[in-house]
């Protein structure tokens, strides 16, 4: 598959790497950027074969610095309203879709970078990143997510202080507040996260996608609601071949061959 923004490589185990591919421009989400992301993301949800996402910027500096500001600058009321859903339609895709992604954030994850990187399953950082929500210094509010799904990440309080302050914070600071779920050496990022993503991948595959809509189903709807999502996958899990595998071989001590079935 061919893009003029991104790179998509499907490597070992139905996991792709997708690099946004702007460095000149620490890799801004341009429109064309986002309409490419767009048919990345629904390849990768579409398509069995392909278990797991690792995303990731060219370049050593940025992992993505935000939205395009040359674009935002030219836009209408009207226009940024419908830039701003279409965005959140994209950003939302990845994240409901149900197969876990890594942000490998390896150097500025701002503005819409940081909001993208949020909709990913987890985020690894290299020891360098710098993430940040700067847009109320642009005079504009976040567009794409960080008011939702940062409070959610890292509670209210720490989440307006940075998104009021506008001051990002280092690789550590994120960790430390839990929006960063590791933090590595930079020539350790890509491996490091195909190794995070291949050991989550040799577990079962509907129980992988069941568990990830589950945590959302309460977080979106609250824990009643979450709690019987809950019950009806655990229900669901035990007619499929993955639970009478997954068991089997653990009584007979050896590792589980999941179909995702
Ligand atoms: N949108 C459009 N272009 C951007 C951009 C963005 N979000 N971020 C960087 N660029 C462009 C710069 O305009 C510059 O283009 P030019 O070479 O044609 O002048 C190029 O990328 C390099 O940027 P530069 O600022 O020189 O790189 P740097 O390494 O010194 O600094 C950043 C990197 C990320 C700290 C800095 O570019 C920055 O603050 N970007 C904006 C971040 C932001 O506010 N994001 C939220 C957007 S809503």
């Amino acid at each position: 598959m061919s893009f003029s923004h991104l790179h998509f490589e499907v490597e070992e185990h139905g996991i792709v790497l997708i690099t946004i591919n702007r460095p000149e421009k620490r890799n801004a989400l341009n429109q064309a950027t986002i309409a490419e992301l767009d048919v990345a993301f629904a390849r990768v949800e579409s398509d069995r074969a392909l278990r797991g996402l690792i995303l990731t910027g060219a370049g050593d500096k940025a992992f993505i610095a935000g939205a395009d500001i040359k674009e935002l600058a030219e836009t209408s009321a009207a226009e940024a309203e419908s830039l701003s859903v279409k965005g959140q339609n994209v950003f939302r895709r990845l994240e409901t879709m149900r197969k876990p992604s890594v942000a490998a954030i390896n150097g500025y994850a701002l503005g819409g970078g940081l909001e993208l990187a949020m909709c990913c399953t987890v985020r690894i950082a290299s020891k360098d990143a710098v993430l940040g929500q700067p847009e109320v210094k642009l005079g504009i509010p976040p567009g794409y997510g960080a008011t939702q799904r940062l409070p959610r990440l890292v509670g209210r309080g720490r989440a307006l202080d940075m998104l009021l302050s506008a001051e990002p914070v280092s690789a550590e600071e994120a960790h430390r507040s839990g929006l960063v779920n590791y933090v590595v050496e930079k020539s350790e990022l890509i491996p490091f996260s195909r190794t995070w993503l291949s050991r989550v991948l040799a577990n079962g595959p509907l129980a992988l996608g069941l568990t990830m809509q589950a945590v959302d189903a309460g977080l979106d709807s609250g824990i009643d609601a979450g709690l019987r999502f809950e019950a009806m996958a655990f229900g669901l899990a035990a007619a499929s071949d993955d639970r009478a595998e997954g068991t089997r071989a653990f009584l007979e001590k050896r590792a589980p061959v999941f179909k995702g079935r």
